[in-house]
Formats: C-alpha cells, sequence, structure tokens
C-alpha cells in the first residue's frame, strides 16, 4: 500500500465502512483519527452486518492491529459496549489487536448534557447534532481543559481535573436550566473503565512510526467527510474535528509526507443528515426513492438522511481540498432505476457564476444549481465487478464525474457485500482478477 488515508469527500455516510473493510484485507494496521461515536460505518459479511462506531473496521479481519488515534474523542462506556458486541459475535478483541491513544480525550456525560442543553436552546438555528457530546469534548481539548486516557491512568489526577471541570459544567447546566451531576459517581464510573480500557491504552504515534519504518501496510479511516469538517466544510453545520485528509496528521501523529495514497469516498448521489445548506437536496419524490433504495437512515441515530443529486462542484472541492489521488464511487446501484441523471455542474448566485465553493452558508443557502443531465442506464448494475461490464451510460456518468473532478476513478461499488466492487487500481486489487 504501504500509508493508505480513506476520507470522505462529501456529508460523511459515503460507504467508507465497505472500501475500508475491502482495503483493510491487506493492511498491518488500520487507524482512526478523528470524530467519536458520532460515526456508523456499516459493514456486511457473510450477509452479517456489522455497524462500528469507534472501532476501526479493521478489527473484523484477524491479525490486524486497530489504533484510535489522538484526535478521537472516546465515550469509554460505548467503546466498551462494542468490544463486547463484537465478541460477543466470536470476533477477537485484545490489546494485541486494539490500541488507543494515551492522548485521546474522553467524552464526559457533562458533555452530553451541555450540548443537549445547547441545541434546544438554538432553537430553529440547531445543528441538528448527534448528541453524542462532540463538539462540548473538542471545547474542553482546545480550551486546555480536556481530561484524556492518560488521565484515566492516573486516579488522583483524574479526580481534580473532573471536579474542576464539572464545577465549571454544571455551571453552565444550571444557567440553561438544567440538572447538575455529582462528581463522585462519574470518577467511580469512569475509574471501573480504566481498569478494562487501561491495557489498550498506549502512545498509539510509536506505534504508528514503527509500523511506517517497517514499510508495513497501513490504512487511515476518516470519519464523516470533507463538507462536515470544522475548517473547510459547511460551517457553522459541521461536525467538531478535522474530518478532512489534514486531520490525519495531527490526528495519529505523523507528517503529511508519510501519506502515500488519499483516497476520497463519495456517493453517486449525496446525503446528508442534520442541518445546513444543501444545494442540490431533492424534494419528494425522487429524494423519497433514493432515500428508500438506499437505506438512508443514519447508522448511528437512524434519522432520514436528506438525499439530493451528485454535486460536482462540492466534489471538486473536495479533491482539491484534501489533495485526493483518485475517488471511490459508492451506491451506484441505487441509481439504477432512474430514466434521468442530473449533475450539478455550477453555482449561480445572483446571476454570477461562482468560481469556487463558497465559504459561507448563506451563499450556498441562496445559489441556484445548475445541473447537466445525462440518460439513465435503466437496468440493474448490482454486483458488477468490471468496468466493461457496466451499461454505456453508466460509464459515461462515471467518466463525467472524472472529467470535472480531475480525478480518477478507482473503485466503484455496486453493492453491500464486500465482493460486489468494481478495482480499477492494480495496487488494491487484493487478488481480484485483472481486468
Ligand atoms: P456532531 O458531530 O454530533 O457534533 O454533529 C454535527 C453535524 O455532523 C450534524 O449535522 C451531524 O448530523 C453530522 N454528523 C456527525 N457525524 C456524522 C456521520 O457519521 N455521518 C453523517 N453526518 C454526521
Amino acid at each position: 500500500m504501504p500509508v493508505v488515508l480513506v476520507i470522505g469527500a462529501q456529508w460523511g455516510d459515503e460507504g467508507k465502512g465497505k472500501l475500508v473493510d475491502y482495503l483493510a484485507q491487506e493492511a498491518h494496521l488500520v487507524a482512526r483519527y478523528q470524530g467519536g461515536h458520532n460515526a456508523g460505518h456499516t459493514v456486511v459479511i457473510n450477509d452479517e452486518m456489522f455497524v462500528l462506531h469507534l472501532i476501526p473496521s479493521g478489527i473484523l479481519h484477524e491479525g490486524t492491529l486497530c489504533v484510535i488515534g489522538n484526535g478521537v474523542v472516546v465515550e469509554p462506556g460505548c467503546l466498551l459496549k462494542e468490544i463486547q458486541g463484537l465478541r460477543q459475535r466470536g470476533v477477537r478483541v485484545s490489546e494485541e489487536n486494539l490500541l488507543i491513544s494515551a492522548r485521546a480525550h474522553l467524552i464526559m456525560p457533562y458533555h452530553m448534557a451541555l450540548e443537549a442543553a445547547q441545541e434546544a436552546q438554538r432553537g430553529s438555528g440547531r445543528i441538528g447534532t448527534t448528541g453524542r457530546g462532540i463538539g462540548p469534548a473538542y471545547v474542553d481539548k482546545a480550551a486546555r481543559v480536556g481530561l484524556r486516557m492518560a488521565d484515566l491512568l492516573r486516579p488522583q489526577q483524574f479526580r481534580q481535573k473532573l471536579q474542576a471541570n464539572l464545577e465549571a459544567a454544571n455551571r453552565q447546566l444550571k444557567a440553561m436550566g438544567g440538572k447538575g451531576f455529582s462528581s463522585q459517581g462519574i470518577y467511580e464510573q469512569y475509574m471501573r473503565y480504566a481498569e478494562a480500557l487501561a491495557p489498550h491504552i498506549t502512545d498509539t504515534a510509536e506505534v504508528l512510526h514503527s509500523y511506517i519504518q517497517q514499510r508495513k501496510n497501513i490504512l487511515l479511516e476518516g470519519a464523516q467527510g470533507t463538507l462536515l469538517d470544522v475548517d473547510h466544510g459547511t460551517y457553522p453545520y459541521v461536525t467538531s474535528s478535522n474530518a478532512s485528509a489534514g486531520g490525519a496528521c495531527t490526528g495519529l501523529g505523523i507528517g503529511p509526507t508519510q501519506v502515500g495514497h488519499v483516497l476520497g469516498v463519495a456517493k453517486a448521489y449525496t446525503t446528508r443528515v442534520g442541518e445546513g445548506p444543501f444545494p442540490t437536496e431533492l424534494q419528494e419524490p425522487l429524494g423519497h426513492l433514493l432515500r428508500e433504495r438506499g437505506g438512508e437512515y443514519g447508522a448511528t441515530t437512524g434519522r432520514p438522511r436528506r438525499c439530493g443529486w451528485l454535486d460536482l462542484v462540492a466534489l471538486r472541492y473536495a479533491v482539491r481540498v484534501n489533495g485526493l489521488s483518485a475517488l471511490a464511487i459508492t451506491k451506484l446501484d441505487i441509481l439504477d432505476e432512474l430514466k434521468e441523471i442530473r449533475l450539478c455542474t455550477a453555482y449561480p448566485l445572483e446571476g454570477a457564476r461562482l468560481s469556487s465553493f463558497p465559504a459561507d452558508a448563506w451563499a450556498l443557502r441562496h445559489c441556484r444549481p445548475q445541473y447537466e443531465t445525462l440518460k439513465g442506464w435503466q437496468q440493474s448494475t448490482r454486483g458488477i465487478t468490471r468496468f466493461e461490464d457496466l451499461p454505456q451510460e453508466a460509464q459515461v456518468y462515471l467518466r463525467t464525474i472524472e472529467e470535472y473532478t480531475g480525478a480518477r476513478v478507482e473503485l466503484i461499488s455496486t453493492g453491500q457485500r464486500r465482493q460486489e466492487l468494481i478495482v480499477l487500481r492494480e495496487q488494491f486489487r487484493n487478488g481480484q482478477e485483472a481486468v
């Protein structure tokens, strides 16, 4: 490989889980670098469905080391539940195949309570978060008061920091009409978590460096997507971490020169959950058709996803912001029935064509997307594994994406299962027959 980074090129839910699972077959190490249990990666193996929130999908491969990096915010109760759930289904999880950075920050119960109160106060201006306490945990990190995995291993230090943080959190909660927390209960609960997680906590950057030095295959797995990135996304309707390629370096403690290949994953159409502008959003009945055919309901919250046409302006932006080496297009088969398929190619605003993806939500909300209309293929692409077996119209659709974004399409997913995939890059073929 050796170091391949897989990121979401849209608003998350692009089907990264399946791609990472496929690429993980050849990986010695798979690492997550940002976000928390707001993510939900669905992987189907032998008709068995696994939904992972914090643990990299590499855990499903015997002999692959999984790393939760320093950039991730971890709710330890959720992590332990996920570990238990995997063990119950016969997946081995131990300190030999799951490591957590000592520098990763903890999500605390008051983070979730603060977020709920803040979202309620925002009213119609709410962000529509997943309600997992992600934002407030990153606020504490940036304010330099956050509790980290390393603190779990020092009870005295943990108790002192917890008390100070809790005083501040309780003051805020009460000011918003909420109830405060008692420190003893949280302390005891987190010390139980500490006991269970201690063997997994280590300096994961050191482990990564040693794997890089040995030229082992490493896969870095992004959560959410570029348009939810706190810097480059549709601010303020974003998550609180750097979901774009840059986040992999800061979130794992490696340098940009060590990343060899950056693969951006995009659906053949677009979805988003939560609030915020979405220029190509479809109203009913087409939006409904995509939602039902694509099973577009949140893996973490079950919320229905908003659906729309593929937005090539946004995708070209993602190619640039992430320095994408290539694209993977997922869920092509969901478009199989459509007579016509539209692709957004420009965003005119007040009569002028915008030269780039706008920074402000107002412009995104008020631009009027311009479309190119292509003929649909109206036949099944389900399970196709060779590009030349795709209907001509589907090939044209994919070539138009390449032309407009300037990025090569190297992988095309044609179904939920691991093997329902067209692989156009030799390096990723994993023993698949060459085309
Ligand atoms: P938060 O990450 O819970 O703070 O939510 C902020 C925004 O990111 C909301 O619009 C969420 O719906 C969205 N979001 C967070 N995680 C995901 C994800 O894994 N997929 C899609 N959207 C997400």
